[in-house]
């Protein structure tokens, strides 16, 4: 971050004061200054806003895996049925058993990974597991589940904001890398930066090398806005978590309890939005970012967009990446698919 920031500047620590919960990844190196930067924009903005990475610390990231247990959550078991179902087929088209890397990005608690990296020991690969993940609570559960599910398979784990720049271990030698990104977790992203993203992947990849993504695809108006309306709150306390996970960073004073949970499906944007709206009228301190955020009542905090993509939509994005559609698969339903796509070119072929 510029040195000329109006960001309060604090001793540089590299971990966090023993007392505060883990914040992700937030708390490192120059990220920390990054961070609070791009933070301190976000709220200034309008619409205000906070980067939807701040859901994802400890609690956060346990809360996410509720959500996904959730009736209302189609998305995860959507996912799941589709990726058991063509499994084989993805494993042959990365190679098979020449598939020696599978990185994931997000990898949340690579859950439904696992059904992967048995089609890839089945077809007499051993690959290794990549996980790249903000949430160290997320990488733990990664690590436990594989370890209890599949004792055989080697994971390394990176601790990383994959929008900061993406520092991948290095590919080993003669084998074929397949990169995740699931869950439709690029649909929290706008087209721009998830072009910067895919892209950003692409680097890392040689020309055989593919990438499976996970997309939302359009359906039933009702049936999207009541996954992030579930009738348990869940999601109510994932999307206000975010202002406790912004306290512990930025040392600000947000009061989760006066906002509400606010979360309607825009159907001419196709995208769900999060929102927290303030109950009354209030002057937040924003700690380390030196000011107060003065909120009137009624005004909102856009935590998060969740899009609905069309097939030929996410198509076009992972040909804008440097992608060439190889397969879509799409679940019975209509309301989730998985685009294949091959590296199109090596830029390092690292
Ligand atoms: N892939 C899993 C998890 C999806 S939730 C699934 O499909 O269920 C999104 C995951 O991405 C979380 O684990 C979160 O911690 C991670 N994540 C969100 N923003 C990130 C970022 N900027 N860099 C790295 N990981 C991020
Ligand atoms: C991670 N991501 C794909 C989830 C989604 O559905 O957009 C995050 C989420 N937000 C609310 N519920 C789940």
């Amino acid at each position: 971050m510029a040195r000329r920031s109006p960001v309060r500047r604090e001793p540089r620590r590299v971990l966090p004061p023993p007392a505060a919960p883990r914040t992700a990844n937030l708390v490192n190196l120059d990220a920390e200054d990054a961070a609070l930067s791009e933070l301190q924009k976000g709220l200034l903005r309008t619409p205000r806003e906070i980067p939807c990475k701040y859901f994802y610390d400890d609690r956060g990231s346990a809360l996410f895996e509720e959500i996904t247990r959730l009736p209302e959550y189609y998305p995860t078991r959507t996912e799941r049925a589709l990726l058991i179902e063509r499994a084989a087929a993805i494993v042959e088209a990365a190679g098979g058993a020449a598939l020696t890397d599978v990185v994931e990005l997000g990898s949340g608690a690579a859950e439904k990974t696992v059904c992967l990296l048995d089609a890839a020991f089945a077809a007499g690969g051993r690959p290794r597991y990549v996980a790249v993940d903000i949430s160290a609570h997320a990488l733990q559960r990664t690590r436990d589940i594989l370890a209890a599910a599949r004792p055989e398979v080697r994971v390394e784990e990176v601790l990383a904001d994959y929008t900061q720049g993406l520092a991948l271990p290095p590919r080993l030698p003669g084998g074929r890398r397949l990169v995740l990104f699931l869950g439709g977790t690029i649909g929290n992203d706008e087209d721009p930066e998830a072009v910067q993203l895919l892209s950003r992947v692409r680097e890392h990849l040689d020309e055989r090398d593919v990438l499976l993504l996970g997309a939302n695809l359009v359906t039933d108006p009702d049936l999207i806005h009541a996954a992030y309306n579930d009738a348990q709150g869940v999601t109510a306390l994932f999307n206000k978590n975010a202002l406790t996970a912004v306290n512990a960073f930025a040392r600000s004073a947000f009061d989760p309890a006066k906002f509400d949970h606010h979360a309607p499906y825009r159907v001419e944007k196709r995208r769900i939005e999060m929102w927290l709206v303030a109950r009354e009228a209030m002057e937040v301190d924003l700690g380390r970012l030196g000011q107060t955020l003065p909120l009137k009542k009624g005004e909102g905090i856009r935590t998060e967009i969740s899009r609905r993509f069309l097939r030929d939509e996410v198509l076009r994005l992972i040909d804008a990446s440097g992608f060439t559609p190889e397969r879509w698969m799409e679940s019975p339903d209509g309301r989730f698919g998985l685009a294949l796509g091959l590296s199109r070119s090596s830029l390092h072929g690292l």
